[in-house]
């Protein structure tokens, strides 16, 4: 399995076993539209790929690798140095991200402050500011590997990134696309808030526009459509007319305890 040189919440690598199964052998072409750390579409050997987020600051990312390979590898490697693992400097480097007067460098700090901020979190405040304190790690480590991993699928695969709501992934659809979603989760109490990768939140009526999308995409345009999620009674409700593989993962709870949660994978497939 390809690993992702992005720490990214809900990230879905220690998941590809349960989905990579249910992704046609080799699609014609695949699509992820809520990409994150593009752990499915680093391991599914698709042709082509559209491989879209709404945060603009990841596909900025991903578009300098694409544009200049190596180089920018090697740019970005330029900031992990040892005494960029402080926190005066990591709040020197945020900042300078939040400024963003140049969005090669911005879009290289943003490599950094995703291994030098705590947890690998990716939070912005109200203001669309990046606010991630430092993470106080020994000596993170430069994804040297898994960059280079990310190069070669970039050259065997036809890889178009975009920065776009998932509704308009969806208008663009065609007939034989595999399309894999992987939403923000949907919140599993009515007091839990909802998750936000970029500033605006995941609401339940983007749950419920995904769920419909998702089986118009099926019935109408021929595509085969997988979207996980939390096992909820809404949810299957939501997606009642596809087929769902439900299974339990590890959610770690704390630093110490893991807890056991439910979820699903809901196909539609022709
Ligand atoms: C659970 S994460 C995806 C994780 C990914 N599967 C991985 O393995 O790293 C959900 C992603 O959806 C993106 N997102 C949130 N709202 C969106 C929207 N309206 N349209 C497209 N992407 C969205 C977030 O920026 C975030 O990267």
């Amino acid at each position: 399995m390809i690993r992702p040189f992005l720490k990214w919440p809900g990230g879905k690598f220690r998941l590809l076993d349960r989905i990579l199964p249910h992704c046609s052998t080799v699609p014609a072409r695949f699509v992820e539209v809520f990409a994150g750390s593009c752990a499915v579409y680093l391991n599914v050997p698709a042709k082509e790929a559209l491989v879209n987020d709404v945060n603009p600051d990841l596909i900025a990312l991903y578009s300098c690798l694409q544009k200049e390979g190596e180089a920018f590898a090697r740019f970005m490697q330029g900031f992990f140095t040892a005494e960029n693992n402080s926190k005066e400097n990591y709040l020197y480097l945020r900042s300078a991200f939040n400024a963003g007067r140049d969005a090669r460098v911005r879009a290289a700090i943003f490599l950094y402050l995703n291994r030098h901020g705590y947890n690998g979190l990716v939070r912005y405040n109200r203001k669309g500011l990046f606010n991630v304190p430092f993470g106080r790690y020994k000596t993170p480590a430069f994804p040297a590997k898994a960059l280079d991993d990310f190069l070669d699928k970039l050259a065997v695969t036809k890889t178009r990134f975009v920065c776009q709501d998932f509704r308009t992934v969806f208008a663009g659809l065609e007939k034989g696309d595999v399309v894999y979603c992987d939403p923000p989760y949907v919140p599993l109490s009515t007091t839990a808030s909802f998750t936000t990768y970029s500033g605006t939140a995941f609401t339940a009526k983007d749950q419920e526009d995904l769920a419909r999308l998702a089986e118009a995409a099926y019935t109408d345009r021929g595509a085969t459509v997988l979207v996980s999620n939390h096992d909820t009674a809404h949810i299957r409700t939501l997606y009642k007319r596809a087929h769902i593989i439900p299974f339990e993962v590890q959610r770690f709870i704390s630093c110490k305890e893991r807890k056991r949660a439910p979820e699903l994978l809901a196909v539609f497939r022709p």
